[in-house]
């Protein structure tokens, strides 16, 4: 189930206090499926979409993007804005893909990611991600992997191969200037985990803006840290 029409939304009110006004031409970097280049794309944004994967360059160009085949690193062009949305966790370089990122830039153009920074989950972050998953397992709304043992040793072990959001962050200041940074709730979106499967998507939808609602609460009382953030720089 794709959950792309709940998790898009979010995304775009985080995103556009930083995008500049439409039609500004926007390279999409690691695009995937293609969901929020649409969404981009219907706010009246030029968007072309880069994807290194076959098969989520051909899902995003089925959806009438323009979309390139191939390693961001080997792009050309000049963008208003280059935007990674959680292609960079995995990036074998970031000095390089995020200085490249930079060259494209047109005057005035801007970088932006929106990541996770896993090193920031504490105790009180793990077990509201690992207890609301259980919760969502045990109703058969969701059918997903749940850990043995101490939470937060699950989730360190489930993450710790990715770049740290402060890792992204250092890599993003020393390829640009004016680096700017907006935390945000991103729990709610990592609850189904990797492989997990939704059985019924309109109530899959509720739980997840309700768990968002509630990580969002949280995060303002100072109950939970923030996980999620939004980061832009200019050449
Ligand atoms: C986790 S998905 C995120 C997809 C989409 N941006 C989203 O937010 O739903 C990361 C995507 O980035 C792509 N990707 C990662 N590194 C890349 C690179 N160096 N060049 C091109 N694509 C890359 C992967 O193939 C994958 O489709």
């Amino acid at each position: 189930m794709d959950l792309s029409a709940v998790a898009v939304p979010h995304t775009l009110a985080h995103l556009k206090p930083l995008l500049p006004a439409p039609p500004a031409h926007v390279l999409e970097a690691g695009c995937g499926r293609g969901a929020l280049a649409v969404a981009l794309a219907d706010l009246g944004y030029q968007v072309t979409g880069v994807d290194r994967d076959a098969e989520m360059a051909a899902a995003a160009t089925g959806r009438g993007l323009p979309v390139i085949q191939a390693d961001v690193r080997d792009v050309s062009g000049e963008y208003d804005v280059v935007l990674f949305t959680r292609s960079l966790h995995h990036a074998d370089d970031l000095d390089e893909i995020l200085g490249h990122a930079v060259t494209l830039l047109a005057p005035g153009g801007r970088v932006v990611i929106e990541e996770f920074a896993w090193e920031r989950v504490d105790r009180a972050a793990a077990e509201f991600l690992y207890d609301n998953r259980a919760l969502l397992v045990a109703t058969g709304l969701l059918d997903a992997e749940l850990p043995d043992g101490d939470l937060l040793d699950a989730w360190i072990d489930g993450h710790d191969f990715l770049h740290q959001g402060s890792a992204m962050l250092d890599a993003l200041e020393r390829a640009g200037s004016g680096l700017t940074i907006v935390p945000t709730p991103m729990l709610w979106r990592l609850i189904d985990g990797r492989g997990g499967a939704w059985t019924e998507p309109a109530h899959a939808a509720d739980a997840l803006n309700t768990l968002h609602q509630a990580e969002t609460r949280r995060v303002a009382e100072g109950t939970l840290p923030a996980i999620g953030l939004l980061a832009s720089v200019h050449r």
